[in-house]
């Protein structure tokens, strides 16, 4: 198998088929692929949407191995075993999901506390500070200890693979090496990893480093963010030899190779989709709903998170009708927003400043029946996501600071007419491979409703050269090829 091919589903499964059968392939997650729920008497089972399902189910599914996830859903505990397992998918079982259950203290201590107050925002150069809570932090390491147990429990002396998402588990790998050293253990960390100087802001930064260490390969979106690791590790960890040009760190004489592995989209899938008789009457559907006619359409669709940068996004829509008036009745700006860890008071407020914002600027800028931004609260149906998706002009991504975003990939993915425009933060993931969007500083407002009006009055001719490129990168860095990729390096450790 060639890296540098077209990845599909079939091929991803034959090469994990092929490399990694001997092995017991464990996924560990905090949100489990499958949450059962009652609604009413009846139990729904709902699946988690994203880039990791999509990229690692066809790995487990082909080899049959164990995804190990903090059980959340409130029907969970009636749908397992006495070893807290069940196979899925429920249509077709291939693989065992196993649940680890919480307690409301743990939750909010080790998800809505340390993962999302501390790491989080450390991770994020954002307005806001992280939260260092010592009973939050050792509830962290606790929940990394009953993961790491749960993981132990399963392997006992055959050869394993371990894959880790996320920030939530930074611990993990080095609990499960001093337990077994001969467990094969990578992580994906999907948020960025931030300068060494802020990070040193966290009073057990070292300790977050060594149990990161614990992994024979890490793997973070961009090579900044390798690069920002690596230098961490430098400068936090004494006696590490790190290397820039081998990318990896060694400490104690044991390995960890650290490498750029940018998430994606399924392209083929999405491209599909967006073509589907269902979207195009949605279409149809949304443009009277919300009285478009042929107005021009610009979307934002995000998870209602401080790092989307929405507040200043929707002050450069403000600015955008105070310099370009004779786009007034013209173009309307869909916001759609997914709330989002709710429990925590700085993302509340966020809803209420938006809310807020939205009032004003369409009370300042409105008439009759044309509001210039609508807003749309999901989780919405792919349908209608595809269909925004299919009927804008234009597609804002102005994250503040973004580990990937697939938001702008789906946006791409989806535009098989070569048409839309996007505009998307230098400080996403996304931008250093969707170089032909039109770039843009989230901060700087001016310059972002400039923006807007030069995508709104781009000839169809350079849209088209755009989009064309843009599809072209998606297509090939698909989601496939980025678990092929870490696949790849898996098999050069074991
Ligand atoms: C973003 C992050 C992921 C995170 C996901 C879901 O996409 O990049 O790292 O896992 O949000 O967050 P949640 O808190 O809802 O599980």
């Amino acid at each position: 198998m060639k890296i540098r091919q077209v990845w599909k589903r079939e091929n991803l499964c034959q090469f994990a088929k092929a490399e990694l059968s001997d092995y017991l392939f464990i996924v560990v997650s905090n949100r489990e692929p499958y949450i059962h729920s009652y609604q009413g008497n009846e139990i729904k089972c709902e699946t988690a949407v994203g880039g990791v399902t999509t990229a690692v189910e066809p790995v487990i599914s082909a080899i049959g191995g164990i995804w190990i996830a903090h059980g959340s859903g409130d029907a969970d505990r009636d749908m397992v075993d006495s070893q807290r397992k069940l196979m899925v998918p429920p249509e077709e079982p291939l693989y065992t999901l196993k649940r680890v259950w919480l307690s409301d203290e743990e939750v909010n201590s080790y998800y809505y506390g340390f993962s999302n107050q501390a790491l989080w925002p450390l991770c994020h150069a954002v307005d806001i500070k992280p939260i260092f809570d010592e009973a939050q932090w050792s509830i962290y390491k606790k929940v990394n200890e009953v993961f790491a147990q749960s993981v132990l429990e399963e392997i006992g002396n055959r050869k394993a693979i371990v894959f880790i998402q996320d920030y939530h588990f930074a611990l993990l790998p080095r609990l499960i090496k001093r337990m077994s050293p001969e467990i094969t253990v990578a992580q994906f960390w999907h948020i960025p990893w931030p300068r060494q100087g802020s990070f040193q802001s966290c009073p057990w930064g070292e300790e977050i480093v060594r149990g990161l260490l614990g992994n024979d390969l890490l793997g973070f979106h961009t090579v900044r963010h390798c690069r920002n690791f690596l230098t961490t590790v430098n400068r936090m960890v004494a006696g590490s030899k790190v290397s820039y040009e081998k990318a990896e760190a060694t400490v104690e004489g044991r390995k960890t190779e650290v490498h750029p592995f940018p998430i994606s989209v399924d392209f083929e899938q999405l491209s599909q989709d967006a073509q589907s008789v269902e979207v195009k009457g949605e279409i149809e559907r949304l443009r009277g709903e919300l009285n478009l006619g042929d107005k021009l359409v610009g979307i934002s669709i995000d998870r209602l998170d401080y790092i989307k940068g929405i507040p200043r996004r929707l002050m450069a829509i403000d600015r955008f009708f105070e310099k370009y008036p004779e786009y007034k009745g013209k173009v309307s700006f869909i916001q759609v927003t997914v709330p989002s860890r709710t429990e925590i008071p700085s993302y509340r407020k966020l809803g209420e400043s938006i809310d807020t914002l939205v009032e004003r600027i369409n009370l300042k800028h409105g008439s009759g029946d044309w509001k210039p931004i609508i807003t749309m609260v999901g989780p919405l149906p792919v349908t209608t996501i595809m269909a925004l998706m299919g009927m804008a002009d234009l597609c804002i991504v102005s994250s503040l600071h973004d580990g990937m975003n697939l938001v702008a990939k789906e946006f791409v993915a989806s535009r098989c007419d070569n048409d839309g425009i996007l505009l998307l933060s230098r400080f996403a993931g996304a931008a250093k491979e969707l170089n032909d969007a039109l770039l843009i500083n989230p901060y700087d407002i001016d310059h972002l409703a400039a923006s807007m009006e030069k995508a709104l009055k781009m000839p169809r001719i350079e849209r088209y050269k755009r989009m064309r490129r843009k599809r072209n990168i998606v297509r090939e860095n698909n989601i496939y090829k980025w678990a092929a990729a870490i696949i790849l390096e898996l098999t050069k450790l074991v």
